[in-house]
């Protein structure tokens, strides 16, 4: 089939090359023509576990295209992904002008039958503002079908999700676009949910937010077994086990980050407030995770007092482990708090993207590990990298000041750390150790 995605994004890139991968014969148009040069050497332009791989095999088997010509590839296609950003606004809105300049764009392109595809996470409702404005553009109803086919890919593990994904939703409203999606998804072993545009949409926001729900829950439980004296890591465990109930997302921690939970469930509230429902428990799910995330400085607090002039080191500044993502990071949260406080901040994340340093130009950024450590008072774990749950304890001992933990991953063995004598305080695994 002859596909074409707009967009070269973290959806679009991992898109074109597993349907390119499938045989298909696939275009990737992005406005951005570095970035399109760049992909067509060979050269990946996100942080994605197999990926650069993947894109020389396709560029190799000539399965894949990049390109800036959006007119002619449109022309091209039988089917026309679109996979733009969708930002989430002040007012927790979704911004969906991107989608609509690519509409727009298609309007004037198109030449015959095409069948439009919504990859972008849009508020539901999409699909039939879509196909209005191709109407309103002078488009002919005959001329497109448009369908909504919501990702749920994890970064770091996109690729091997978009190829072996627990479910395939695709909203539909007309026969001849469900064979044409049943077609291109038939190389895929996974489970196909067909349904109408409106809950397809509306699957991709229920189910970030249920597990974001999850995940403040277990964080709350968490809070409680700090102060009650019992083990998260038992208790989550022993949740876990019930079937109905799932192992999943119950790890404790400072709280969720990333391109999707902190949009996609404001998003969900705000189109619950459009449509007179009002969420309490995701708006629950989401002011938990906003104090979650600055567990550490409350902590501080208690200890310090006053921070002023403390060396404080965060280790790891992107949302979760495999990526090179900073965005909506708990660690940016806690530095501009801790910031705020007189604190002196270094840093260390051998793979967070430089944007970090425009958002914190006056913070230290240290090259190694044990770098970070020396002078400090206290040292935060942000991320769950396995570099860091490997540390050397008693290395980490002589080179800080003061030999403070805030494990905000749960990652260090507690027998490890009551052997060293460190002052210790992780999430639910019992209070402070050694205080
Ligand atoms: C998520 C969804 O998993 C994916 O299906 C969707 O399409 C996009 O959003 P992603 O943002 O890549 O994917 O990360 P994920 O691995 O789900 O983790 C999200 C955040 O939750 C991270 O900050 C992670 O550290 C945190 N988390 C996750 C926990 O705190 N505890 C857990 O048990 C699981």
């Amino acid at each position: 089939m002859n596909i074409c995605v707009i967009g070269a994004g973290y959806v679009g890139l991992i898109t074109s090359l597993c349907f390119a991968k499938q045989g298909n014969r696939v275009i990737c148009v992005d406005k951005d023509i570095e970035k399109v040069d760049k992909l067509n050497k060979g050269i990946p332009t996100i942080f994605e576990e197999n990926l650069e791989e993947l894109l020389n095999e396709c560029l190799t088997s000539k399965t894949i295209f990049f390109t800036k010509d959006i007119h002619q590839t449109i022309r091209d296609s039988d089917v026309i992904f679109i996979a733009v950003g969708t930002p989430e606004m002040d007012n927790w809105d979704v911004d969906i002008s991107q989608v609509t300049e690519v509409i727009n764009q298609i309007s004037y392109s198109i030449n015959d039958y095409k069948i439009i595809v919504n990859k972008s996470t849009v508020p539901v409702g999409t699909q039939k503002y879509v196909k209005e404005l191709l109407i309103r553009n002078g488009v002919s109803k005959d001329k497109f079908d448009i369908v909504s086919n919501p990702e749920f890919l994890r970064e770091g593990k996109a690729i091997y999700d978009f190829l072996n994904g627990d479910r395939i939703v695709i909203g539909y409203d007309s026969e001849k676009a469900k064979m044409v999606m049943e077609k291109l998804y038939s190389t895929f072993n996974t489970k196909v949910v067909f349904t109408q545009p409106e809950a397809a949409e509306l699957i991709k926001y229920a189910s970030n937010a249920f597990l974001a729900t999850k995940i403040s829950f277990i964080n709350e439980i968490a809070n409680l077994c700090n102060k009650v004296g019992a083990n998260i890591e038992t208790v989550a465990y022993a949740i876990g086990l019930d079937k109905r109930i799932s192992p999943e997302f119950l790890k404790a921690g400072i709280g969720y980050g990333g391109s999707c939970f902190p949009k996609d469930t404001k998003a969900l509230v705000k189109i619950g407030e459009k449509n007179e429902c009002d969420f309490k428990i995701v708006n629950s799910a989401i002011k938990v995770n906003e104090e979650q995330r600055l567990l550490p400085v409350k902590v501080l607090l208690d200890k310090y007092k006053s921070l002023k002039g403390k060396v404080i080191t965060i280790l790891g500044l992107t949302f979760k482990a495999g990526t090179n993502d900073i965005r909506e990071s708990p660690s940016l949260f806690i530095i501009e708090e801790l910031l705020k406080q007189g604190t002196i901040i270094k840093a260390y994340d051998s793979e967070a993207s430089p944007e970090i340093k425009q958002i914190f130009p006056n913070i230290i950024y240290c090259h190694s590990l044990y770098d970070s450590l020396i002078d400090s008072h206290c040292a935060v774990i942000c991320t769950d990298w396995e570099e860091f749950s490997t540390i050397d304890l008693s290395m980490l001992k002589k080179k800080m000041k003061n030999p403070m933990i805030i494990d905000g991953r749960n990652l260090l063995d507690l027998e490890e750390v009551k052997k060293n004598n460190l002052q210790y305080y992780s999430v639910g695994r019992g209070n402070w150790i050694n205080y």
